[in-house]
């Protein structure tokens, strides 16, 4: 059974085994991986360090940088292995509003197809709710079926395609709460 932790350096060795999974240098949606821009995350020092910044960016009493908004990040987890991340933008920007949303979320290939993301959908839901939204969008690209479905399955309700660049189309979403 999985559950949702706070991100912890404790899981290192684990999340590194993860990252092999994935094609060098890929976009993992929902990880904050973008935080880490100028860290080398195989060294425990700046992996701890990347975990520290996922952690404060859910401090809404701390200033972030242009264009970055507060948001909780969780690891999907199960028996200490890093299956994946989630996370919550407590509020959107235009950014968000027209392409990425409230959630983003992603799992390691190994642990695809088994429920994983749905489940960790349906448990953010919540914290969500704790946050007083009233609704939170939800984006995909038009293609990405398992995410669709991973929306759909809490009733996403689907807004509107829209085309952000000549090749790519964001299927937009809202969820009630
Ligand atoms: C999208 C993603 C998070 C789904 O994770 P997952 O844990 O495999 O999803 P689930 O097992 O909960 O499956 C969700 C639904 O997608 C379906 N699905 C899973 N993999 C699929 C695939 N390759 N093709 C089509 N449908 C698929 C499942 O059958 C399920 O639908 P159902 O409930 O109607 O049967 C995962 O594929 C991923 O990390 N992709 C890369 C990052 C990404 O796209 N993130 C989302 C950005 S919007």
């Amino acid at each position: 059974m999985p559950e949702l932790l706070l991100p912890t350096a404790r899981l290192h060795a684990s999340w590194l085994a993860a990252r092999a999974e994935w094609p060098a240098g890929a976009h993992q949606d929902g990880t904050g991986l973008r935080l880490a821009a100028d860290l080398d995350l195989d060294t425990p020092e700046d992996f701890a360090a990347w975990v520290e910044l996922l952690l404060v960016q859910s401090d809404r009493t701390l200033p972030l940088p242009e264009g970055a908004v507060h948001a909780t990040h969780w690891w999907i987890v199960e028996d200490d292995e890093y299956l994946g991340a989630i996370d919550l933008r407590h509020y959107v920007n235009q950014f968000l509003y027209d392409r990425g949303g409230h959630i983003g979320y992603s799992v390691r290939p190994s642990a695809r197809g088994r429920g994983v993301a749905t489940w960790a959908l349906g448990a953010v839901l919540p914290r969500a709710q704790e946050l007083s939204l009233r609704r939170v969008l939800l984006t995909c690209d038009e293609g990405n079926v398992a995410s669709a479905r991973t929306i759909e399955a809490h009733d996403g309700v689907l807004e509107d395609v829209r085309p952000i660049s000549p090749r790519v189309k964001k299927r937009r979403y809202w969820i009630a709460l």
